[in-house]
């Protein structure tokens, strides 16, 4: 039998053959033949020694601290946890980026905004902590970093949010439509409300820039808000200013007596009540005018109107401005002085 130690035996003759031979002449070395086959497997190596639990990097989250359920526990309080629009919204193109929070993340890598995905979210969920966090891609505490800081520039207004962290939130916290999108077909410098003659509920990173288009149709400048200012923008406000992030995203009163000493609420200055009485009356001449009515949904909608009945743009101006403050949902303190010049034009512009 031509066995492997037969063919070893064989390479070695030959070997020993070109030495002697390669000894007895002083001509250059020959080509080196073909190399021989693999030989046995060696002996088994020593016992390496055993991984502990505390090697792994999994342990730098999951450990016996409140790291992650504390953190849950608050987050199921959230509107983010706790909300169910993701279960009827996800599902669908246009409202996917926002409502289910694994098509934000696989957008954000993409580099998509929430006017740009070809599809729904099969398997929608909640804004949850892999939505915000790039959880599970280093398996280290490395993955706390957020899935992105960049700056946002916004898809109705095309301005760019710049606020640090809170660009984060500013990626789905922006309007979904200006007044321009109820531009009257026939005649162009007029508006056709629907009744959803309003921003969605996400118009917190437009407000703040003062960026609406509502500003041209009552002719007032929209300036961005001091509130800019505050560190992390709508991060420092409403998950707080120390190392500890509140994730309940309720507004905290600690951030705002940072600058506002003597706060013992929100309501400043008693300025958001007297911005609210304002906007009692806009509401009233709105009603007056037939403007608004009772929505099923609660709350007032814009009673729709069609081509002969297309609003101008200064009484348009002030129904967005209605909903612009409801939709909004801060009683005016993401911008109150913007608030307030709008409410002030509204009220002017119905007179
Ligand atoms: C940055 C912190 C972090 C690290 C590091 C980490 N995880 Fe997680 N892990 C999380 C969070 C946050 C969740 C979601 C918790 C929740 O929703 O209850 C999670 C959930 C899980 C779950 C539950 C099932 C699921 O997918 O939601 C498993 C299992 C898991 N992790 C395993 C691991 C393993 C194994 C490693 C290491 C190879 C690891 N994790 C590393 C933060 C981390
Ligand atoms: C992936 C999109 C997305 C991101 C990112 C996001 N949000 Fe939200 N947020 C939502 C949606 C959608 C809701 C409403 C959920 C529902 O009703 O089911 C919501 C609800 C809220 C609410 C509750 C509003 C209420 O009526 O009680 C607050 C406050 C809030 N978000 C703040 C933030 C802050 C602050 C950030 C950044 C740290 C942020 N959000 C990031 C989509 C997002
Ligand atoms: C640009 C992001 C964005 C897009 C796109 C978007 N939404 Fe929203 N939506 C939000 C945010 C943010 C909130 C919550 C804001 C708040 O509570 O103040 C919200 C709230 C809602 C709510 C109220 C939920 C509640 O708990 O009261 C409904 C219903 C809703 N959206 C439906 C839709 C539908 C339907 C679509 C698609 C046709 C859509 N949204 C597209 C951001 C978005
Ligand atoms: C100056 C601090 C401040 C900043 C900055 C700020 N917010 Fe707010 N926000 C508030 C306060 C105060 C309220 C009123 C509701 C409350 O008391 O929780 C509010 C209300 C809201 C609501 C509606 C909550 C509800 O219950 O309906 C949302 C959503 C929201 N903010 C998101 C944001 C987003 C997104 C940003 C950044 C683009 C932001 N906020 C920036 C202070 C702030
Ligand atoms: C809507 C976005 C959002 C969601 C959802 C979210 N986080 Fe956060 N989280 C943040 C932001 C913003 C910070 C501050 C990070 C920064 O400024 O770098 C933060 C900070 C943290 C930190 C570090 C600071 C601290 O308080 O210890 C931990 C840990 C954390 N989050 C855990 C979680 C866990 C666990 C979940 C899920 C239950 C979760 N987060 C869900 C936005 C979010
Ligand atoms: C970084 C500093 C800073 C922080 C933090 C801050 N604000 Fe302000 N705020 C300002 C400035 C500046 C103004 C405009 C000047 C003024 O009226 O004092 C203002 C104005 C206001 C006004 C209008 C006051 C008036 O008399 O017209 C209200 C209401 C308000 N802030 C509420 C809040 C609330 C609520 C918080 C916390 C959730 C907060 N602010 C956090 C700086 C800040």
């Amino acid at each position: 039998m031509f066995t492997k130690k037969m063919f070893v035996l064989l390479g070695v003759l030959v070997l020993a053959t070109v030495v002697i031979t390669a000894c007895g002449t002083a001509g250059p070395a020959g080509p080196a033949g073909p190399a021989g086959p693999e030989g046995p497997a060696g002996p088994a190596g020593a016992a390496g020694e055993s991984v502990s639990v505390a090697d792994l990097t999994c342990t730098e989250c999951h450990n016996d601290t409140a790291i992650i359920s504390s953190k849950k526990a608050s987050w199921n309080e959230s509107l983010h946890g706790s909300g169910v629009a993701f279960i009827e919204e996800g599902g669908n193109k246009s409202c996917a980026f926002c409502h289910s929070g694994a098509a934000f993340s696989a957008a954000v890598a993409a580099g998509q905004n929430f006017s740009q995905l070809e599809s729904g979210d099969a398997n929608p969920t909640h804004q949850d902590c892999r939505t915000c966090h790039q959880i599970h891609t280093t398996y280290t505490s490395a993955d706390w970093a957020l899935e992105t800081t960049a700056p946002v520039t916004t898809v109705t207004s095309k301005a760019t949010f710049d606020g640090g962290a809170g660009n984060l939130c500013a990626n789905c916290h922006q309007a979904r439509r200006y007044m321009a999108n109820f531009a009257d077909k026939v005649d162009p410098t007029k508006f056709a409300p629907t009744a959803r003659f309003n921003t969605h509920y996400s118009a917190q990173a437009d407000v703040m820039m003062g960026s609406v288009d509502v500003n041209a149709a009552l002719g007032v400048e929209g300036k961005a808000s001091p509130h800019m200012k505050v560190e992390d923008t709508c991060v420092g406000c409403h998950m707080g200013l120390g190392d500890v992030k509140v994730h309940t995203f309720g507004a905290q009163l600690e951030t705002c007596v940072t600058c506002h000493s003597d706060a013992t609420s929100t309501d400043v200055g008693g300025a958001t009540t007297a911005l609210a009485d304002k906007v009692k009356q806009l509401e009233e001449a709105l009603l007056a005018k037939g403007l608004i009515a009772e929505s099923a949904e609660g709350g007032y909608a814009a009673v729709p109107q069609k081509e002969a009945t297309a609003l101008d743009a200064k009484t348009a101006g002030a129904l967005f401005t209605y909903f612009l403050y409801e939709e909004d949902g801060s009683m005016g303190i993401h911008n109150i002085a913007y608030f307030n010049t709008l409410v002030d034009a509204a009220l002017e512009a119905l007179k």
